[in-house]
């Protein structure tokens, strides 16, 4: 066997638990990434090998069970949902995904109920969740989700304090008896290579595959990843410790720096007695609403939320998703041969 050969069979042993969790030819998931992550997108990547998933968002149930029927239309391989936990149909939106027999439901923001878990896994889905930290991570696994996401702080959207770098230190030698996906800031084959080695059974990309030629994002949107640098996609920033700020990592545009100068004036207002403190919070949080469709479907990047992570800085072209995940198999293949080169040469 040639070097090359021996290095994608030791690539797909590392990541076969998670190849076989989802089904997938490439442990690679496609991030739910809401307005972006719908049919095109979701079909293109699992067709392609690796595993897409559909972003429900504030989606109602009707809305969803037309994506996946859409879905489904565009490819025959298996591909997840992610819901949010607070979603207030929840429930409703479970039910669609078993009765379109939907095979994994990954649930997001926030952490779910025991009931949540056992409906999904009593309807015959597999079920994924989010772990922030270990002792989380440790709590979801004994409630009954089947694989866990660790996402660092580095991913593009909502994110935790905490980088991949420390976070997968912190549970991959911990958490082996379910699959372990990282996420956030990957941007190459070598990378999720290192992660693979460490414990991990995949890895999951947003970034990427938003500024792919099948992601119906506007082209202002995908322009704007082009231009980037890893420096430019900063979380959003909170003035006031009374005052929460939900962190999102994004690109900083003239809509970042309003919302500096929105959080100032509402704060004004609150001291000086216009709003009470429960009016304030409402009028900061409310600054974004509609503002990732604004970018991703209106193309108003100048004024929406440009949710991007750090590995944006690695988007130089708008590229066919296959093409995508097809460099980051070569890049891990690559790394191998020349790992093993290195130990195999006499100092
Ligand atoms: C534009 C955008 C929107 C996102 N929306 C969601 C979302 O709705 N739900 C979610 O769980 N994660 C969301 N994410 C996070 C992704 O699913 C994924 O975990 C993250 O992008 C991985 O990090 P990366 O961007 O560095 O590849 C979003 C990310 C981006 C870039």
């Amino acid at each position: 066997m040639s070097d090359t050969m021996d290095a994608r069979a030791t690539l797909d042993r590392l990541w076969k638990p998670g190849c076989d969790f989802l089904g997938s030819k490439v442990a690679i998931l496609g991030g739910a990434m809401s307005w972006v992550s719908e049919r095109n997108l979701v079909s293109a990547i699992s067709n392609a090998g690796g595993f897409g998933v559909i972003a429900c968002g504030a989606m109602s149930p009707e809305r969803l069970e037309e994506e996946i029927v859409a879905t489904q239309a565009l490819t025959q391989c298996p591909f997840g949902v992610n819901l949010i936990t607070m979603h207030p149909q929840l429930d409703a939106l479970v039910d669609v995904c078993l009765a379109h027999n939907v095979t994994h439901i990954v649930l997001a923001g926030g952490v779910p109920t025991g009931a949540t878990i056992r409906k999904i896994r009593d309807g015959g889905a597999r079920v994924i969740g989010f772990a922030p930290a270990l002792a989380l991570g440790k709590r979801l696994v004994k409630m009954g989700i089947e694989a866990l996401v660790i996402e660092g702080s580095e991913a593009g959207g909502h994110v935790g304090p905490v980088s991949l770098n420390v976070l997968a230190q912190e549970i991959l030698p911990f958490i082996r008896d379910v699959p372990v996906f990282v996420a956030g800031g990957l941007g190459r084959g070598d990378a999720i290579l290192s992660y693979l080695e460490q414990g991990a059974a995949g890895a999951q990309l947003g970034t990427l595959f938003a500024a792919s030629t099948e992601s119906i994002a506007h082209e202002n949107f995908k322009k704007a990843f082009m231009r980037a640098n890893a420096r430019d996609a900063v979380t959003s920033v909170q003035l006031d410790e009374q005052f929460p700020v939900i962190p999102v990592r994004g690109l900083s545009n003239e809509g970042s720096r309003r919302f500096l100068k929105h959080q100032a004036a509402t704060l004004q207002k609150f001291q000086n007695g216009d709003l009470d403190k429960e009016a304030a919070q409402l009028e900061i949080e409310h600054f974004w609403a509609g503002a990732l469709r604004r970018a991703v479907i209106e193309g108003n990047v100048d004024d929406g939320s440009v949710m991007a992570g750090q590995s944006v800085g690695m988007v130089k072209e708008i590229r066919p998703v296959a093409e995508i995940i097809s460099t980051l198999v070569d890049q891990a293949v690559e790394a191998l041969e020349r790992r093993e080169a290195r130990i195999h040469t006499p100092a």
